[in-house]
């Protein structure tokens, strides 16, 4: 297939021919998460049906399938990111990720950990927690274009230990730069952690590339079921790490006074995993390889650049995004007078689904976009089409028009 088209993948889809309030479903949310294929929905129930089995312990024919079910799911992945199935660890989502690395990061106190304005919560509080066992957690900050401040990155003090930074920011869309981010952490003498939760649904992601020590990001949303996410960990890093939790399947041998643990990835995948998702995500792996990311990729940023300027010639819109670099398909916005979840709430009466508050960045919509109590934000994927933008646009400016 070279022609991209829309219509004919959402067909692959089962919820997108809802209706909501009478109205055809418009889901303009996948920034918080995305829709699944039958492929995935089908392919879990099947896993129960007939794989089922707890992995890795028992030497029964269902506890084998279930245990190349996992694997082949961990392969799936690290050749999605052009990693080794070695580096990929199975965690719930992109925050358990980044608190594995937050607890297991060997680190003395005193050092400094550097992260930026444009983060979501999920990577900042794992950071500005230890702040209480005595680190320092610097932050970088946006300039006018919602860019990040690079020279920060220019300068790194010696005492930091990591940088961690989004590769895409779910409020502004702003693409960060993260390879020039990893090569400057690292001339330093730091480690660099990427969330790429709002990059892997839609980029194409190569961990050799980025060179990054750790990636992080949810297979919910990108087609595959939550419960079920990645952290990526470089293996030159692995002596740097400490145990995060710890029981079953994380040991080679266990005796009271002496206690021997398995190699990564076993060593962060405490108790039974998560088969039946991750054997999900890989089957939206295999969804998503089929379309091809790259023409995932050319798609969406069409139908952004579409929606952006669409909205440019609407007046009562205040947009709030990534000007000079790439932007990811985000679209942050408030309509005058209007709180934000008042606009997702006439909107919802028309079917369509977008994403109110303060998308668990407040101190980039505070502090930086100065906004009260958030804004909204639509987040198209491939699924979503041309005439789903113009609807979505019309019942804004309708919106607009009531509290003008
Ligand atoms: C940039 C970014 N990082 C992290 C997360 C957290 O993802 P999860 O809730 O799947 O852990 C999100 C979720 O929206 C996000 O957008």
């Amino acid at each position: 297939m070279s022609d991209f088209d829309a219509n004919e993948v959402r067909k692959d889809f089962p919820i997108l021919s809802k209706t909501i309030e009478g109205n055809p479903l418009i889901y303009l949310d996948n920034a918080a998460t995305s829709q699944k294929p039958s492929t995935v929905i089908d392919g879990i129930k099947y896993f129960y049906e007939n794989i089922n089995a707890n992995p890795l312990r028992s030497l029964h024919k269902l506890a084998e399938e279930s245990t190349k079910a996992y694997e082949t799911a961990r392969e799936k992945v690290a050749r999605f990111i052009n990693a080794s199935p070695e580096e990929i660890i199975f965690v719930r989502n992109t925050t358990e990720a980044i608190n594995l690395v937050s607890f297991s990061l060997k680190m003395d106190r005193g050092s400094r950990i550097l992260t930026t304005y444009l983060e979501h919560h999920s990577n900042l509080l794992p950071w500005l927690r230890l702040r209480d066992k005595g680190m320092f957690v610097d932050i970088v900050g946006v300039d006018d274009n919602l860019e990040l401040d690079m020279g920060r990155f220019e300068n790194i003090r010696q005492d930091t230990k990591l940088v961690a930074v989004t590769h895409g920011s779910n409020v502004t869309g702003t693409i960060t730069d993260v390879e020039k981010i990893s090569r400057l952490a690292h001339a330093s003498g730091a480690l660099v952690l990427v969330d790429a939760a709002q990059t892997a649904p839609h980029i194409k992601l190569d961990v050799k590339k980025i060179d990054a020590d750790f990636l992080a990001f949810s297979g919910h949303k990108m087609l595959g079921p939550m419960g079920v996410g990645v952290l990526y960990i470089n293996k030159r890093v692995i002596p740097k790490l400490g145990t995060f939790l710890t029981g079953g399947e994380m040991i080679s041998s266990v005796k009271m006074n002496d206690i021997k643990y398995a190699d990564v990835p076993a060593y962060f995948e405490a108790g039974t995993p998560n088969v039946a998702d991750a054997y999900g995500l890989g089957l939206a792996i295999d969804y998503l390889d089929k379309v091809g990311m790259d023409r995932i990729y050319a798609y969406e940023k069409k139908l952004m650049d579409y929606l952006y300027s669409s909205a440019a010639s609407i007046d009562c819109l205040d947009i709030y995004s990534g000007k000079s670099r790439e932007r990811g398909s985000i679209f942050s916005f408030s309509v005058k007078n209007a709180h934000p979840h008042d606009v997702a709430y006439l909107l919802n009466k028309k079917g369509i689904a977008i994403r109110s508050g303060f998308q668990c960045a407040q101190p980039l919509i505070e502090d930086k976009l100065h906004v009260k109590g958030g804004v909204a934000r639509a987040s198209p994927y491939f699924y979503n089409t041309y005439d789903e933008i113009d609807t979505f646009l019309a019942e804004i400016k309708k919106i607009g028009n009531m509290y003008g």
